[in-house]
């Protein structure tokens, strides 16, 4: 085996708090992806416990590993930087996120024949309503948090249809996955990150087993009466499964999409040449919810553990060692794209934000695209002038990559091309 040649980031940590409070650290990854495109970081030191890992930051290594699932698990340890260090490993292996295949494959089928861009594409008109509908709620108002009062209610009404929750739940529901998701952002979990295990998880299993209890008395066609009947090979689900299966599926739905559609909004008011062009040809929204997802994606990583000793872009990686793919990195691999900086609605580009295929390629796909392609149709339509109020704040997270405000001046003070 060959020694890493030494780099001038020998010793960057690249997970530490102070990297990501003002959003992905770009231009890290940048010198990442020019100098030493597989890097080791040494430690975490919020979680001394944990072990350091590899990050992989251009596209043609996150590919590589991304379509090798027997020398990358996902089941090994874990599906974050962090192992066990704010949810057991254990409880995360009952998500098919975290399982290799043969069960990953089949509790994701369960799932995938309502997921195709057909079966999605029969839900526009309400997911369309469910948009008007809470736009109409801003009526006469002047400012409001895009984040809190557009995104957030429309991203859990429509997971919360597809899962079987009534809409009177949806805010206590979007407040448990924010919470676990964002753990550790001092707004988000001011009980630390361990309220999230202390709390909110035991919460999640409560009012869960309540709609589990709900469902097996009468199944219904939503996902959770999916969940609770499912067989694989001829078993029925644990009850820890169920709720975790639950928990994938509406924190996927939940927080991603809320991510994205905010980034892209805050992109759109910092370029208005660009928002013009969405303006005068809305065909042009497609493109512009791809370069959103490309430039935001709104997981910064997922991870892998290797299960042999091997080697990736002549790095060698040891059986046991975590794998970090980092998306927000590859997104913007300048071997890949033009300008990778520049947001550019025209540019209707392939992307990672996904993942980069392989078996974990994200299941959400066509309903993701359905949903931010109804967020910035209406958005565009009802606010064509909508201004930034105020700094808008990053959750302070190198695993979600989302804002947690984003203050806005509905009509803007701006003229309308
Ligand atoms: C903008 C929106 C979204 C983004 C950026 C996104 C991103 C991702 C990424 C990067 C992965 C792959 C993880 C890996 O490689 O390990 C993934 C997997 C997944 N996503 Fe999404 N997602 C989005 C929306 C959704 C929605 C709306 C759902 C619907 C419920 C969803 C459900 C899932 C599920 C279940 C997986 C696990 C797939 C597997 O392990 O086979 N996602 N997503």
């Amino acid at each position: 085996m060959t020694a890493p040649s030494r780099t001038s980031l020998d010793g960057v940590l690249v997970t530490e708090r102070d990297v990501w409070r003002d959003g992905p650290p770009h231009e890290l990854f940048s010198q990442m992806r020019a100098q030493c495109p597989v890097h080791w970081t040494d430690r975490v030191t919020e979680f001394p416990g944990e072990a350091g890992f590899w990050s992989v930051t251009t596209w043609d290594g996150i590919h590589a590993v991304s379509r090798d699932f027997e020398t990358y698990s996902s089941e090994r340890g874990g599906i974050t930087s962090l192992t066990d260090a704010i949810m057991p490993l254990d409880l995360q292996r009952s998500m098919f996120i975290a399982m290799d295949p043969p069960k990953h494959d089949r509790l994701k089928a369960l799932f995938q024949r309502g997921f195709t861009p057909k079966r999605i594409a029969a839900h526009e008109d309400a997911i369309r309503s469910i948009v008007v509908d809470v736009l109409d709620r801003l009526e006469g108002r002047a400012t409001c948090d895009l984040v809190d009062d557009v995104a957030q209610p429309v991203v859990a009404r429509v997971i919360g249809s597809f899962m079987g929750i009534p809409p009177e739940d949806d805010a206590v529901w979007a407040r448990l996955m924010t919470a676990i998701m964002a753990a550790g952002d001092p707004d988000i979990t001011p009980g630390g990150p361990e309220s999230v295990m202390q709390r909110d998880v035991p919460e999640l299993f409560r009012r869960c087993g309540e709609l589990m209890a709900a469902r097996r008395e009468s199944p219904t066609d939503d996902l959770t009466s999916v969940l609770v009947h499912a067989e694989v090979d001829g078993e029925r689900l644990e009850d820890h499964e169920i709720v975790m299966g639950f928990f994938l599926l509406m924190a996927a739905g939940n927080d991603s999409t809320k991510a994205t559609y905010c980034s892209g909004m805050r992109a759109l008011m910092e370029h208005p040449g660009e928002r013009a062009k969405l303006l005068a040809d809305p065909s042009l929204i497609p493109s512009a919810v791809e370069e959103s997802l490309r430039m935001f994606p709104a997981f910064a990583h997922f991870r892998r553990t290797a299960t042999r000793d091997t080697e990736l872009q002549g790095q060698p990686i040891r059986e046991g060692d975590k794998v970090v793919l980092w998306y927000s990195s590859s997104n913007r691999d300048e071997s890949r794209y033009e300008e990778p900086d520049r947001f550019d609605v025209t540019r209707s580009p392939e992307h990672q934000a996904f993942g980069a295929g392989g078996r974990h390629y994200c299941l959400g796909t066509a309903l993701a695209r359905l949903e931010l392609r109804a967020l910035f149709e209406e958005t565009l339509r009802r606010f064509p002038a909508m201004e930034l109020e105020g700094p808008a704040q990053w959750v302070e997270s190198p695993f979600v990559s989302q804002l947690k405000t984003l203050p806005v001046r509905l009509e803007g003070g701006a003229a309308v091309p």
